[in-house]
């Protein structure tokens, strides 16, 4: 009733008096995730009158045509080169407004501003928003090379988007100055490689932490590495400097790394499991904190 009011004197000022065909497409960037299925959202408006035969669905990154469909049916002529056999529209839930867009194995070259238009026999109207590409970053590696005066610690992680911020810190203290760090693209996938190293020459009790951030996903990996030394290390340190003690030091350096390595074996297998799961957590709170302590265990 109030409406037809406000119709009819909305006509008295000769304006039109049309229910507004609005579709509602994310107000902000969309991201996707590396190898993973992308939804791209837009919903229309649809009444008693609504038809599945004037329906008209276009979904285009720029120029290009991602998805179509008219006559009742995907019409995938124009699709461009990139997207084929990728794309799909929800069918069964159009009567209800649902226009939204799957995309599969979304890649880094999936990033840009998409369009959603829907024309329907009562009304049309096309919406854009912006998708980014992100990838979390692998677990991190822990490697250990032996110097005749030290230790080289290395860690690398890969598959992340996009570039990270890296950081290392010893018992509290920033030391991000003297570790040297390459971040390489992988010429296929575009992710990034990133390695980080730095050489301790006292292999004293100490405590380091890698922390590695991927900012837009909220993705903060903090690991602790704890070096342990006992007396009998106490007497090798003295013993850096003395020649016939060398062959002594390694022995014990490399008893240390093995069963690093082996407690890292463990972990690092129990945790890709939980890997999947740890992806939808941070999807849901934009943040997640690990935290892991590599023990090295006395010799
Ligand atoms: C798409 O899928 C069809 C059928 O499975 C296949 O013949 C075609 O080569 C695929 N096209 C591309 C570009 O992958
Ligand atoms: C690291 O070095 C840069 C210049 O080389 C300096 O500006 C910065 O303060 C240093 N940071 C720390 C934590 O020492
Ligand atoms: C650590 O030592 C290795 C071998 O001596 C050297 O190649 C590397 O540049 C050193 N790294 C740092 C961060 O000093
Ligand atoms: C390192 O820590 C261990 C155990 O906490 C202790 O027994 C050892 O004396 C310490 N060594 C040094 C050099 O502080």
């Amino acid at each position: 009733m109030n409406l037809e009011v406000l119709c009819l004197s909305l006509l008295l000022f000769e304006a039109s008096c049309f229910t507004e065909f609005e579709i509602t497409v994310p107000r902000n960037t969309v991201t996707g995730f590396y190898g993973e299925v992308l939804i791209l959202p837009c919903t229309f408006p649809v009444d008693s009158s609504w038809d599945l035969r004037s329906t008209l669905i276009l979904w285009q990154r720029g120029l290009d045509v991602v998805h179509s469909f008219y006559y009742s049916q995907d019409q995938l002529d124009r699709q461009n080169l990139h997207f084929v056999n990728r794309t799909s529209l929800f069918i069964q839930e159009m009567a209800g407004g649902t226009a939204s867009l799957k995309l599969d194995e979304v890649t880094l070259q999936d990033a840009g501003v998409y369009t959603c238009s829907v024309s329907t026999n009562t009304g049309s109207q096309k919406k854009s928003f912006g998708v980014k590409i992100a990838a979390f970053y692998s677990e991190p590696r822990l490697q250990f090379s032996l110097l005749t005066d030290g230790v080289d610690l290395l860690v690398t992680s890969d598959g992340g988007y996009p570039s990270p911020t890296l950081q290392w810190l010893m018992e509290n203290s920033d030391i991000t100055n003297q570790t040297q760090t390459h971040i390489t693209q992988d010429t296929q996938t575009g992710l990034y490689v990133v390695s980080s190293w730095i050489n301790l020459t006292d292999v004293s009790n100490s405590s380091l932490t890698f922390i590695l951030h991927n900012n837009p996903l909220g993705q903060d990996i903090r690991r602790e590495i704890h070096l342990y030394s006992d007396k009998s290390e106490r007497q090798g340190e003295s013993a850096y400097r003395c020649n016939g003690c060398f062959i002594y030091i390694p022995v014990i350096l490399l008893l240390i790394v093995m069963s690093v390595s082996f407690v890292f074996i463990i972990r690092r297998r129990r945790r890709r499991r939980r890997r999947r799961r740890r992806r939808e957590q941070t999807k849901q709170n934009g943040f997640t904190e690990m935290k892991s302590i590599f023990l090295m265990e006395n010799v």
